[in-house]
């Protein structure tokens, strides 16, 4: 049993608009450290929010599932195309059918929302027929309550940047890629930003791991988002949506 934890997370907006957020599972006396450290996040953007939310919960009693961190491994092809048919792959390695991986791919670069456009969350695709089953095809899921395990985020700061990859993105990322990949139903996932400066994307799933590209997208393009590949027969939406949601993950480095 578990006690004394609590979900506190940061979102910023100017305009109405989202800039940006993060969150993270602590103890009780971190609280007022986090919030500072929420708070200058919420500065740093170029972009200054004219509105910050930070939500504190504590986290009902009891245990937290603990997941160890996908394996990370940075695909060498640089070039757009290339690297799409490689995402292709690796997603059909993971039983995506082929032609609803491209059509992921397709969704991504067109703007995933059904009204055209980003999407606030991640897009529930079923991997054999191309179904889209999220409950809001506008705002998606969006999968919350995770951190790094206390001590485990430097560990995987530390040989993340041995192996060059020192962005927060890529350390934020893997953290939620592992909590979706284990994610009941769930058997693989899509990711590229709508930050129009940053290039890089995945492909992650619990067979093969947190799969790199540096380039899955153009520069400047403002397009992006998640797909969350389910197998349709038997997929349990409302458990999926409630895991991903509000079930508590802290994720474990456990490699050297
Ligand atoms: N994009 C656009 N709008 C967002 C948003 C996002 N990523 N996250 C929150 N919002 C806005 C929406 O208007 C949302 O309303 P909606 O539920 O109708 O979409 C509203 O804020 C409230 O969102 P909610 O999720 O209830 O807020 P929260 O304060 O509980 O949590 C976040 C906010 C940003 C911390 C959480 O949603 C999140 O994304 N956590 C993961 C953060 C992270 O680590 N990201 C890095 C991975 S790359
Ligand atoms: P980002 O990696 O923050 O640039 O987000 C890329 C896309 O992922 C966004 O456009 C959203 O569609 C989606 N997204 C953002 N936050 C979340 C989240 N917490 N869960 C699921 N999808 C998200």
């Amino acid at each position: 049993m578990e006690q004394g934890l609590f979900s506190i997370r940061m979102r910023a907006s100017a305009e109405g608009k989202h800039i940006s957020g993060a969150e993270r599972i602590i103890r009780r006396e971190e609280i007022d450290r986090i919030v500072s450290d929420l708070r200058a996040r919420a500065f740093s953007k170029t972009r200054q929010p004219d509105r910050i939310v930070i939500t504190i919960d504590a986290l009902p009693p009891g245990e937290i599932t603990r997941l160890s961190a996908l394996p990370v491994t940075t695909s060498p092809v640089t070039d757009l195309e290339n690297a799409r048919a490689a995402a292709v792959l690796v997603l059909q390695q993971a039983g995506v059918t082929p032609a609803v991986a491209r059509a992921a791919i397709a969704l991504l670069e067109r703007g995933p929302s059904v009204y055209g456009g980003n999407m606030r969350g991640a897009v529930i695709m079923s991997a054999c027929s191309g179904r889209r089953l999220e409950p809001d095809q506008e705002r998606g899921v969006r999968v919350s309550r995770f951190d790094w395990e206390q001590g485990a985020m430097d560990r995987a700061e530390t040989a993340l940047a041995a192996a060059g990859l020192n962005h927060f993105r890529t350390r934020e990322a893997l953290v939620l890629a592992t909590k979706v990949a284990h994610a009941p139903g769930v058997i693989a996932e899509l990711c590229w930003s709508d930050d129009p400066d940053y290039t890089a994307g995945y492909a992650a799933s619990a067979q093969n791991g947190y799969i790199r590209f540096p380039r899955l997208k153009s520069a400047g393009a403002t397009t992006g988002g998640r797909v969350v590949f389910v197998q349709e027969q038997g997929f349990d939406q409302q458990l999926c949506v409630e895991y991903l949601e509000r079930t508590p993950v802290l994720i474990t480095w456990d490699k050297e």
